[in-house]
């Protein structure tokens, strides 16, 4: 069964330390991924990360203790898991998408509210990380 999980996160100075750190997680990710039969999207912006992560529960479970005790980001936060769901990333290991204030905008909205994250913004994000992929997100809702 293949599950899916979103988070969002907030950077660290670590994450922009050199010039090539958002390459190193990536090339990192690519390798240990693949192995695990994990695919999936990244986006960074300069404040934040926001990352979809498409596989076997015990591979996700695994990778996320990785990434959440990970120092070059903090207030690590799942904002949605499915099950059962169908790979959108099908062939990706790690899809990335820089910085652009299009998308930064996408994810603030999401970080401004502590109670429960708006499902419409949850899907939007979703959705538009999909779209950059080149893919029809499968997830459920729409405004
Ligand atoms: C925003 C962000 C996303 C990451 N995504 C992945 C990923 O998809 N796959 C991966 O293996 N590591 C990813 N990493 C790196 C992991 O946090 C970790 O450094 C790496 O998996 C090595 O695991 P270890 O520290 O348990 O040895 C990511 C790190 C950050 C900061």
């Amino acid at each position: 069964v293949l599950n899916k999980l979103l988070y969002i996160s907030r950077a660290t100075p670590l994450a922009h330390a050199g010039a090539s750190e958002i390459d190193r997680i990536l090339s990192a990710a690519r390798i240990r991924n693949e192995s695990l039969q994990v695919t999936g999207a990244l986006i960074s912006t300069q404040d934040n990360f926001a990352q979809i992560l498409e596989g076997p529960q015990d591979a996700l479970d695994q990778l996320m203790e990785s990434i959440e005790r990970d120092p070059r980001h903090t207030e690590v936060r799942t904002l949605l898991r499915q099950d059962n769901v169908l790979r959108t990333f099908e062939g990706w290991h790690m899809a990335y998408e820089g910085s652009s204030l299009f998308i930064a905008r996408h994810i603030r909205v999401l970080t401004a509210c502590f109670q429960a994250p708006n499902e419409i913004h949850v899907t939007r994000l979703m959705d538009l990380m999909a779209s950059l992929a080149g893919r029809q997100s499968n997830a459920v809702g729409s405004d």
